[in-house]
């Protein structure tokens, strides 16, 4: 087991060092919006610009081969870091958003009719919720929705009451991004494949904090973006069983994904590039691949073991100061913390905290079916990373304390 020094791990990250506008000091807590990037990933990126950038799959030359090389490389570490059978089920796209639209478009467009199903939970994040309407609207099929309790978690009995033989596929998140429920998407994948009901996780705020095993959890559809798991932006990984993957038609045409075009008929390309139209972020697939290597290299159970406690020290911390509501109680949870304050603005309570140098997030959180399910219009929300420390969350406290008396 590698050590976990956390004053060394900060080191890795130059913005930490930041100033707010006071001349505070930066304490990032936003980090399910997106993660901060180590120097090994930034410097992998500029490498790549500076000594190797060129197209992939094309050219003959010395430096397009090195970049293919690179950008195959980083498939093959994706596969490796979740286990994957094959580096043809891991195809790249943009982001979380782009892997559920290509399933959407792909996997159930030319499959869907009124009498058909998609399941989705109550804790959807935008992304996982309108890609589906929009499929239905255009198919009518229905969209349901797995109700939750009143601590956020969801109802596992109305789970199984909405699976039937109309339904074509569960979308369901790992953790969500607004209030920090971890769903039981292992029992969820078993109940639905019971019925022979494929599955897809949301894997966006799971993939930095859980180990992913895609072969032991047995998911249909595994998706994730690069930037929540201290990788650049603009790079995501839609993980599909292979079988599932060669029966379905490109979602996008272009270069690339094709194996012959005439103006009479194209052929298209095999897996995964199939998927993969038009020239790819190259450099965000190697700086992706440099951010796996970098939380493998610290941990993934070092980086779990760390981020449990700083969770509960943050949760028990803020739960403690006189006036707040934490938002999603649920039986289990990770790294986020949604509150309110009061009947606090949560924008002004940001505001305040801002003023400290402490960024969170605050609003709906892309989350706004699931605020109306509790009444609010949105939460503070505090998203934590394995750089963020107990030194941290003491001054947030400080900081919501001065919220408080400044704001009522
Ligand atoms: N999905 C991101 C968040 O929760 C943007 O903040």
């Amino acid at each position: 087991m590698n050590e976990f020094n956390i004053h060394r791990i900060r080191e890795d990250f130059p913005i930490l060092t930041r100033r707010n506008f006071n001349n505070k000091q930066l304490i990032y807590f936003d980090n399910a919006a997106t993660t901060q990037k180590p120097k090994q990933v930034i410097e992998t990126i500029v490498n790549y610009y500076k000594n190797i950038n060129s197209n992939v799959h094309r050219g003959v030359h010395f430096l397009s081969e090195e970049a293919t090389t690179k950008f195959e490389e980083a498939r093959e570490k994706v596969k490796q870091f979740i286990n994957a059978d094959y580096s043809e089920e891991i195809i790249f796209v943009r982001g979380t958003t782009e892997a559920i639209n290509l399933v959407a478009n792909s996997f159930c467009k030319n499959k869907l009719n009124e009498n058909d199903e998609i399941i989705i939970s109550s804790l959807e994040h935008h992304s996982n919720i309108v890609p589906w309407q929009m499929l239905c609207e255009c198919t009518g099929a229905k969209l349901k929705v797995i109700p939750i309790d009143s601590n956020g978690d969801i109802i596992f009995e109305e789970f199984i009451k909405l699976l039937s033989e109309k339904t074509r596929l569960v979308a369901i998140t790992h953790i969500s991004n607004a209030i920090g429920t971890v769903n039981p998407i292992e029992e969820v994948i078993k109940t639905a494949h019971s019925k022979s009901i494929p599955v897809l996780i949301d894997g966006a705020q799971s993939i930095q904090h859980k180990k992913i095993d895609v072969k032991k959890l047995d998911c249909d559809f595994f998706a994730f973006s690069g930037h929540k798991v201290y990788g650049p932006t603009g790079i995501g990984i839609l993980y599909g069983k292979k079988e599932l993957l060669e029966n379905m038609p490109p979602y996008q045409g272009g270069g690339e994904m094709i194996q012959s075009v005439s103006f009479e008929k194209t052929t298209y390309n095999t897996l995964p590039y199939k998927f993969e139209a038009g020239t790819p972020n190259i450099a965000g697939a190697v700086g992706l691949a440099s951010a796996l290597d970098y939380i493998t290299q610290i941990g993934l159970d070092n980086i779990a073991t760390y981020e449990r406690e700083i969770f509960e020290f943050a949760t028990e911390k803020i739960q403690d100061i006189d006036g707040i509501k934490i938002i999603g109680t649920a039986k289990e949870k990770a790294n986020i913390i949604s509150f309110l304050l009061n009947n606090l603005h949560p924008y002004d309570v940001g505001a305040i905290l801002d003023n400290e140098g402490i960024a969170v997030r605050t609003g709906l959180h892309c989350a706004e079916p699931l605020m109306k399910i509790f009444s609010i219009n949105g939460t503070v929300r505090v998203s934590l990373a394995f750089y963020n420390t107990k030194e941290e969350i003491l001054k947030l406290v400080e900081a919501i304390n001065k919220a408080k008396k400044l704001l009522t």
